[in-house]
């Protein structure tokens, strides 16, 4: 991989490199504050990663078919690893780089709710991941409407997820299962995405600014970026018009939210339109062939000199002591396209597309990179009396 992967593990209390030097910060976090997001952290911690623990309790390890190469970590380096990620995360905080985000704190109504349908749905999960069910979805009754609506590879129970991306019910489950898994981590590695964003956003208007989140799922990380630039009017693009709907629920507190329904691959978005996509945890869910296509579509959709910011799951090498773990990933939860995805060349995938890649750094699980479309930014930047970027 051409450009160096920085682990920003290794500078803990220090916000993300992306932060420029000169640029003070916006406010000294108050104590208060600090206390917060400790308090705030430590009850999302314990929440996730106890039901990661219960859930490990509830279910049967799959066993990989070929031997797995190398020792999976215990828990105790990945919570050290964790811990690592929401130090980060705080610094950001305190240095005015981004927001605390406005529901750290869980209603504890909510939060016992969605564990109670985590946990219920859970042991349809078991039945599929020890079935293969993996095709539920096309055997819902109406496989040739699917068919006929969506891409082959898109019609699967990924992660053996109950109906695939089509219902309700699974856009509802789809952020509580994502944060179990990385025992409460997922959001601050999304969030390490909003370290690049104020760079782009420096020295711009937001409301003159357009930004496009591609695959937006549930629409988190919108959530976050609205929580910064409520005036940056975002567009949530998917394929779900179950999870778009649900992005539109959680979004519905801020204006300036269009919701899209297309394939990343061709998304009908007028050429040179925006000045920032983001993209995040797609790329492992495509299949090879589509990644190409997706890169395409996104590089013609940004505006020259407009930015990708990219977070997806690490890859092999990325962070060795986690290979074994990649390598067992694919065989835990349906994800028939992880295998190629972690042993991809983004940079070169990207680099074809004409995104050039300006930085890689991992986040806990997470591989963030930024990229930027080739050729002058003419007329995209907006700079007042701040420095561009
Ligand atoms: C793993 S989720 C990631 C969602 C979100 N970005 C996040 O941070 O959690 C993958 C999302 O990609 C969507 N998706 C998968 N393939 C797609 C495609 N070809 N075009 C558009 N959306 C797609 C799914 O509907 C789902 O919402």
């Amino acid at each position: 991989m051409g450009t160096a992967m920085t682990d920003a593990l290794e500078t803990e209390e220090q916000p993300s490199r992306h932060l420029s030097r000169d640029r003070a910060p916006a406010a000294r976090a108050a104590p208060v504050a600090r206390a917060a997001y400790a308090v705030g952290q430590a009850a999302r911690v314990g929440v996730y990663l106890g039901q990661y623990v219960l859930s490990a309790r509830l279910t049967t390890p799959v066993a990989p078919r070929q031997p797995i190469e190398g020792e999976t970590p215990g828990l105790q380096p990945i919570l050290a690893d964790l811990r690592g990620l929401l130090q980060r995360d705080w610094a950001n905080v305190a240095a005015g780089v981004y927001r605390m985000p406005h529901d750290l704190l869980d209603e504890p109504f909510d939060a016992l709710r969605r564990a109670g349908r985590y946990f219920r749905d859970l042991r349809r999960v078991e039945r599929r991941r020890h079935g293969r069910g993996h095709d539920e979805v096309l055997k819902r009754g109406e496989a040739e409407r699917l068919r006929q609506a969506y891409p082959r590879y898109y019609l699967q129970n990924f992660h053996y997820q109950s109906d695939g991306w089509l219902s309700a019910d699974s856009a509802a489950i789809y952020d509580h299962q994502v944060e179990v898994l990385f025992s409460g981590g997922a959001d601050a590695m999304r969030r390490q995405a909003l370290v690049p964003l104020a760079e782009v956003m420096r020295g711009r208007r937001a409301a003159e600014t357009r930004m496009v989140d591609i695959a937006s799922g549930t629409g988190r990380f919108l959530t976050f970026v609205k929580d910064n630039y409520p005036r940056l009017p975002v567009a949530a693009l998917d394929l779900s018009p179950d999870y778009l709907a649900q992005a539109a629920r959680n979004l519905r507190r801020w204006r300036g939210v269009e919701t899209v329904q297309a394939a990343a691959e061709a998304t009908g978005l007028p050429d040179g339109s925006y000045d920032v996509a983001s993209c995040i945890f797609l790329f492992h869910e495509l299949p090879p062939r589509v990644r190409p296509q997706v890169a395409r579509e996104i590089a013609r959709i940004l505006k020259p000199g407009g930015r990708l910011l990219f977070v997806d799951s690490i890859q092999k090498g990325d962070h060795p002591p986690y290979d074994a773990l990649i390598d067992y990933f694919p065989v835990a939860f349906h994800e028939p396209y992880y295998g190629t995805y972690a042993t991809t060349d983004l940079e070169a995938l990207f680099a074809e597309a004409g995104l050039r890649t300006l930085s890689v750094e991992r986040a806990f699980f997470s591989r963030l990179m930024v990229l930027e479309k080739k050729g002058p930014p003419g007329g995209t930047r907006n700079c007042g009396s701040e420095s561009c970027v």
